[in-house]
């Protein structure tokens, strides 16, 4: 459990909060680099609390700006996208793609330069990779180094980035994605369906209490989550946790799913889901491990219901046997189901914690600590010393007595268990 005090810390990250203050140090995807067309219509992001537009101007560089025009805050989300900048329905106002006013045709014509040049624009870098738009909305001069995660290096054939919209704070959404002893209850949908004839499903289903291991990182922790069979095997699936809201899913090394939560404001979260192949092309172009059902790669859950409609909860499958009553949905509907259930910021001072919880209490107390040292440092942890490239997720089957913590995800030992 937290205290009200240490709950409201992580949890706020509206302007000038210190969360929020921190949280903007640190490269945010944005939106899907997809969504943006060189003069095509500007895309509406809303982050910590404020809303921005993203475009992609006529020479193909995206640019990122408060919404509000400069003049007197009409959306420029409706501008028109032209010329290298956008420019306001409203008075015919621009702003270019790096971020300057240029033009502001209602001032007389010998000042009209002058005039524009001095009005100051709200605008953020960004940078494309991965097939997502990233922005740095921070105060440094020099934003932090990038996180090129392998995937940020891969092909656009190899990378599919999707997002879910989530009626919860960020922290319920990053926590989900580190707690892998859920995945034997709330999923066991699945696994039941496939147990017969995936020995790593059975594994899971089979010891529904793993025990926790940890590797100090500079990014964070790697987890191993140990489940030992009654058949002389044990499993491990090795999570990167990379702060402050990366969790790389465990899996065969180099495919798989990269997640990040990341707030729109308090009580709303893009929940992402970058699926990858660092060996080939994905097969159908769709995140093969959490589906994309909705078809909609921007809102993916977005036909999953609320509580008014308790998210569409089938009682009679679940009186025939279905575990969670979410039918017919992939994994990541029953997710983002139970993390909105908790309400939008779930009150942490009513839990009771065991340990299947770790991982968790281990995350929450290093954001605790990074945001009270930010706070008198202005100093953003968890870059410092990374190597971002080389960070990989794996699960593996292996003759107990092995050391999981030898095992090199870019370079997995062949312990094939029998
Ligand atoms: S409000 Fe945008 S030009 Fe006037
Ligand atoms: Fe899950």
């Amino acid at each position: 459990m937290l205290t009200t005090e240490h709950n409201e810390l992580l949890a706020r990250v509206g302007p000038g909060t210190p969360m929020g203050e921190m949280l903007r140090e640190y490269w945010v995807p944005a939106c899907r680099s997809a969504k943006l067309e060189a003069d095509g219509a500007p895309e509406r992001v809303r982050l910590f609390g404020e809303n921005f537009v993203a475009f992609r101007a006529t020479d193909g560089r995206v640019g990122f700006i408060g919404e509000g025009c400069p003049h007197r805050c009409a959306s420029m989300a409706l501008a028109r996208n032209e010329g290298n900048g956008l420019r306001c329905i409203f008075h015919g106002w621009k702003v270019s793609v790096d971020g300057k006013c240029v033009d502001a045709p209602t001032e007389p014509e010998e000042r009209r330069a002058a005039f524009a040049e001095k009005v100051p624009v709200r605008a953020h870098p960004a940078h494309e990779a991965g097939g997502i738009v990233w922005v740095y909305l921070g105060k440094q001069k020099t934003p932090p180094r990038f996180p090129d995660f392998e995937f940020t290096h891969l092909p656009l054939s190899h990378v599919n980035p999707t997002k879910g919209k989530l009626h919860a704070n960020w922290l319920q959404g990053f926590e989900a994605l580190l707690d892998s002893a859920h995945v034997s209850y709330l999923h066991s949908r699945t696994q039941r369906s496939q147990r017969s004839t995936n020995r790593e499903i059975k594994y899971i289903f089979e010891n529904g209490a793993p025990s926790f291991e940890f590797i100090e990182q500079p990014y964070g922790f790697r987890e191993g989550a140990i489940r030992d069979q009654t058949d002389g095997n044990a499993y491990a699936r090795i999570r990167e946790v990379v702060m402050p809201w990366w969790s790389f899913i465990p899996s065969a090394p180099g495919v798989g799913v990269v997640c990040c939560s990341i707030p729109i404001d308090d009580e709303w979260t893009s929940q992402w889901y970058v699926a990858f192949n660092a060996h080939e092309p994905l097969a159908t172009g769709r995140n093969a491990m959490f589906g994309t059902d909705s078809g909609d790669p921007d809102d993916f859950t977005s036909d999953m219901g609320d509580v008014t409609t308790m998210w569409h909860q089938d009682r009679e499958a679940m009186k025939e046997g279905h575990w969670s009553g979410i039918v017919g949905r992939t994994n990541a509907y029953e997710d983002f189901i139970v993390q909105e259930s908790m309400g939008p910021i779930v009150d942490r001072s009513q839990e009771h914690l065991g340990q299947a919880d770790l991982v968790i209490v281990r995350a929450r107390r290093m954001l605790i600590d990074a945001v009270r040292n930010f706070e008198k440092t202005g100093e953003a942890p968890f870059i410092k010393g990374v190597d971002f490239a080389k960070i990989r997720a794996l699960a593996i089957m292996y003759p107990q007595g092995q050391d999981w913590k030898k095992f090199d995800a870019f370079n997995p030992p062949s312990l094939a268990a029998e």
